[in-house]
């Protein structure tokens, strides 16, 4: 069942600000805009890179590896690929709260992956997920 864990301390993070924080052995990338936070798979749809160390510029983060652009508010890709995967997250007093789902999804760059099937069957990936 879906529930919520303290990720960060609103205070701790500055307008413009983007991380990583892990969630149950899962890193997700964790930014702030303005008041509002946005949290989604830090493995980049691209090719699996640290979005989480990328560059944040306004609404969009820039990844490291081949600065393709994202949009944090919906996950859209403003260059190419597919889109982020975004988490449910809010703000409650100074805890940023993450919504931690039933099941992780499977990593958006796997999508292009010649191996796919593969790496789905080995984490535990089933038909339909
Ligand atoms: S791995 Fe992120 S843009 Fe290529």
């Amino acid at each position: 069942m879906a529930h919520e864990v303290v990720v960060a301390k609103a205070e701790e993070w500055q307008d413009g600000s983007l991380g990583i924080v892990e969630v149950d052995g899962h890193r997700i990338a964790l930014c702030r805009v303005g008041e509002a936070f946005f949290a989604f798979d830090d493995r980049c749809p691209h090719a699996g890179s640290t979005l989480g160390l990328g560059t944040l510029h306004a609404n969009a983060v820039e990844c490291p590896r081949h600065q393709y652009l994202w949009r944090v508010t919906d996950g859209a890709a403003l260059t190419t690929g597919g889109p982020l995967t975004l988490f449910e997250v809010r703000v409650e007093g100074d805890s940023v709260l993450l919504t931690v789902p039933d099941r992780w999804p499977e990593p958006a760059h796997w999508a292009r992956h010649p191996r796919r099937e593969e790496l789905r069957r080995r984490h535990g990936f089933e038909e339909g997920d």
